[in-house]
């Protein structure tokens, strides 16, 4: 996208952290931003600190567990600024921990506020951004946990891998319609992740404390978060990312090498399997590559 200025920008989790970041960053560049989120007040005072900024800023209640909820949030958007060009499906949260521990409610509810929160996003979007013919972007939050997983981030890195393997098919699909998508993947930011127990809604155990799984004990976790980046600074890399069509942006270069580390072991894998006696078997190796666009 190369036109910002007056055009629309939805950002789920807009309150807080990044989410706020990609606000102003877009805002500045000229965008419109709608202010979604779960935390009522905080959207309200988010969108006022942003208009006192002179950016066009409004609040809408979204809960992006819930698909109704965001279709609603969309129409809200719809009627305040007409148009929406750039959706951000930013919404997080974080729980991990030592295998075992962690609750079934709190699978439930990473899975369906990381991953089915995105895809809902994509899929109540995509089809008004078709509709204005003006194309668009969408930017999904993931992670670098989306790119490695280390031990005891499990429910968190599951549903971030989810996100990067969505934003990679939904890219190819919706290049040909003028809409391109980018995965987020930042390392630690100075945001409040690590207090996602604060938005858990009353179905998934209510709000309180959740092991962020970012650390060996909830203070080493606050620590890691608070010592991470502005979220300003990612909000601007977003934008840079979104001008470039770029299907991945990265907001902390010196982490390549652990991607490097994994991407390593599995290309080894691979060469090992060259080797198998057991493949030696076999005669006929079906199709070479899956399907890379719609029918
Ligand atoms: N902070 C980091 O170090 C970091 C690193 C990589 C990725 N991320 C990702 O960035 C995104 C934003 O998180 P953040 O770090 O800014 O944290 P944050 O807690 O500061 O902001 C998250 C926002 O999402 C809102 N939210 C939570 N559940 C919601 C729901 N069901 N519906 C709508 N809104 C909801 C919260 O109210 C909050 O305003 C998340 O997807 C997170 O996983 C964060």
């Amino acid at each position: 996208m190369k036109e910002f200025k007056g055009r629309t920008a939805f950002i789920t989790g807009g309150a807080s952290g990044i989410g706020l970041g990609m606000a102003r960053a877009l805002g500045r560049a000229g965008m419109n931003v709608v202010i979604a989120d779960i935390d009522q007040n905080a959207a309200k005072a988010a969108a006022e600190r942003l208009a006192s900024e002179q950016i066009k800023a409004s609040a809408v209640f979204v809960d992006v567990t819930e698909r109704a909820s965001v279709r609603s949030a969309a129409l809200d958007a719809v009627a305040a600024f007409g148009k929406i060009h750039v959706v951000c499906n930013n919404a997080g949260v974080a729980v991990g921990g030592p295998l075992g521990t962690i609750k079934e409610r709190d699978w439930d509810w990473i899975i369906d506020a990381n991953l089915k929160g995105v895809v809902y996003g994509t899929e109540v979007f995509a089809p008004l951004i078709r509709s204005h013919g003006e194309g668009g972007h969408f930017v999904n939050t993931a992670s670098m946990a989306g790119m490695v997983s280390p031990p005891g981030m499990e429910p968190y890195c599951a549903t971030k891998f989810a996100v990067v393997a969505m934003s990679e098919g939904w890219a190819a699909q919706m290049a040909p319609l003028d809409i391109g998508v980018s995965v987020l993947c930042p390392g630690f930011v100075r945001t409040r992740i690590h207090e996602s127990g604060r938005a858990r809604q009353d179905r998934y155990g209510g709000s309180g404390v959740v092991d962020p799984g970012v650390g060996a004990t909830p203070s080493e976790a606050a620590q890691n978060v608070l010592s991470g980046i502005d979220p300003d600074i990612v909000g601007q890399r977003v934008f840079e990312g979104i001008r470039d069509n770029d299907l991945y942006i990265f907001t902390h270069p010196h982490f390549k090498e652990f991607t490097q580390t994994r991407f390593n072991a599995i290309l080894a894998a691979f060469d090992k399997s060259a080797k198998s006696e057991a493949l030696k078997q076999v005669k006929d190796w079906g199709p070479m590559v899956p399907r890379t666009t719609p029918d």
